[in-house]
């Protein structure tokens, strides 16, 4: 066993033996551990993987137990584990830290109360534990969950710390869609290693030596982060523009051939990048199915010759293999885009030095290679889960859309001019429960500073509707690169808003009062102030 292994089981008994557990004394209905429906430990931890031929790479990882529940729920066969659950389960979550700095974990898209949502507020400490117990309430779809302390979220989501939470429902059942072996997720996610095969992230050393440790490593370490999180010069660069990796990893691994059957398969496409935007697309230009997006399946496919994937958004895509000959070796890649700096910028020319690959450059992603013999699977649905369209004549604001502007000032990102500001919430972001209403990020401010860049907006604890985007004059060229393949029909938590673009959402707030997290989801935006919070009031 190697040292660094042995510490960390040292440390991870040291943990049990003394650990502070919070969250609420229990939220499901009063019940106890043992009428949850589905009980997993995930405990966040240093270890050593083998990613690229060589060293292996030192990694912070979600390790998942189940503890009670169907064997089914929990794969952990990845570096990120997938759980499975179904609509209306009760399931229980214990988080432990072991990692040398606080933590705390956000389940991305679910609809949640205000403490089982991951907000930093709501960080522990290195050997503390946090018991999530909830009932879930989504609808059938591919949701993630990654870390969300404040100012160390890029970081520790770089360091490979995400999962999916996959949820089915009776409504998707009956479509019989492909399962088992034939429902693929595939992870997205760009990284950078250096010679030893370790991970470069700005600010120095990845998941080597603790950062800070003791008191700093604890929560007041998540409270400062923000401010030493990246360092330096190159770090506060990287904050402006984002974390761009040139390998791409699927699943946690770089190029593997992907074995296929000549059969029908669901694909679900995440994009787990820090800050890149994807243009997914086949190489030989065969169309894309989609039949769902980030909130589950769309009312029915839809068509598209690319699809454009921003951090943290999620796309199912119905593929049928055996449209290729045997043996042949479709190609899923990333296509060329306008990001809307144009050259010439201050931006541009300073952001000239790096070498990686650039956001919005093109680039494979994942190479399958169709077996020999096509087997019958099921045909494409032509209806998938009926759906309303959205009314928004029923918002509040109906005739006066809120308007969130994302802002750039003093080298940091912002809303409408402000920072992050852990439990403060305007009056503009205050809504009431049981109402609707219209929000519209403008992506427009930036231009000043020939600043302009996609930005990837995510609402905390909903799904939303996109009801209008609109793109100033300006930027429709660059536009053109990318709007043939917006998928905006289904349910929402994240959307692209490029640059001089106008987005508007309809959300409906329900169940829950309490403090929620927006922001970019390009994480690094996101760790140096794009990110606010919106309080939902009785
Ligand atoms: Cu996936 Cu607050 O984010
Ligand atoms: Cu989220
Ligand atoms: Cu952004």
């Amino acid at each position: 066993m190697n040292p660094h292994r042995r510490n960390l089981l040292l440390r991870s008994a040291a943990a049990v033996a003394a650990t502070a557990v919070r969250g609420p004394a229990f939220a499901i209905g009063g019940a106890d551990a043992t009428s949850a429906d589905v009980h997993i430990e995930l405990s966040a931890e240093l270890d050593e993987v083998a990613i690229r031929p060589g060293a292996e790479t030192r990694v912070w990882r979600y390790r998942a137990k189940l503890l009670a529940g169907a064997p089914a729920a929990l794969d952990t066969s990845m570096l990120a584990p997938i759980i499975r659950v179904h609509r209306g389960q009760r399931v229980r979550i214990d988080l432990i830290n072991d990692l040398p700095e606080s933590t705390i974990i956000h389940w991305h898209g679910l609809h949640v109360p205000e403490d089982m949502d991951g907000h930093p507020r709501f960080a522990i400490a290195p050997g503390e534990r946090y018991r999530y117990a909830f009932t879930v309430r989504n609808r059938a779809g591919s949701y993630w969950f990654h870390p969300h302390p404040h100012g160390r979220t890029g970081r520790q989501v770089y360091a490979g710390l995400a999962g999916l939470f996959l949820v089915s429902d009776d409504d998707e059942a009956a479509l019989a869609l492909p399962s088992g072996a034939f429902d693929m997720p595939l992870v997205i996610q760009d990284r950078n290693f250096d010679q030893d095969n370790q991970l470069v992230y700005p600010g120095g050393a990845l998941a080597a030596a603790p950062q800070g440790g003791g008191m700093m490593g604890g929560r007041m370490g998540s409270m400062m982060g923000g401010m030493g999180g990246m360092g330096g010069m190159g770090g506060g660069m990287a904050s402006m523009k984002g974390v761009f990796g040139d390998t791409i990893l699927v699943n946690g691994v770089p190029n593997v051939l992907r074995p296929v059957e000549r059969r029908a398969y669901r694909l679900r496409l995440f994009n787990a990048c820090n800050s890149r935007t994807l243009k997914l697309a086949w190489s030989d230009n065969t169309a894309l199915q989609v039949i769902a997006s980030d909130g589950g399946l769309l009312d029915a496919p839809v068509r598209r010759d690319y699809v454009m994937l921003a951090p943290a958004e999620r796309v199912e895509l119905w593929v049928d293999f055996s449209r290729w000959p045997a043996g042949a070796g479709p190609v899923l890649e990333s296509h060329a885009f306008d990001t809307g700096m144009g050259t010439g910028s201050m931006m541009r020319s300073m952001m000239g030095g790096d070498n990686t690959l650039a956001n919005g450059a093109a680039f494979p992603v994942c190479q399958f290679k169709v077996g020999p013999a096509a087997v019958a699977g099921p045909a494409m649905p032509q209806r998938l889960t009926p759906m309303a369209p959205p009314q928004d004549r029923l918002a509040v604001n109906a005739a006066r859309p809120k308007v969130f502007e994302l802002t750039m000032g003093m080298m940091r990102w912002g809303i409408n001019g402000l920072g992050f500001d852990m439990l403060a919430a305007s009056e503009l972001e205050t809504v009431k429960l049981g109402t609707q209403e219209i929000w519209e990020f403008r992506n427009d401010s930036g231009a000043m500073m020939g600043m302009t860049m996609p930005h990837s907006m995510h609402i905390h604890g909903l799904q939303f509707r996109v009801i209008q985007r609109s793109v100033s004059g300006s930027h429709a060229r660059g536009y053109d690169t990318v709007k043939a393949g917006l998928v905006d029909g289904g349910w929402k938590d994240t959307v692209l808003v490029m640059p001089g673009e106008r987005v508007r959402v309809l959300l409906r707030f329900e169940d829950f009062t309490g403090l929620f997290l927006y922001h970019c989801h390009m994480l690094e935006h996101e760790d140096i102030g794009m990110m606010r919070n919106y309080r939902v009031v009785a």
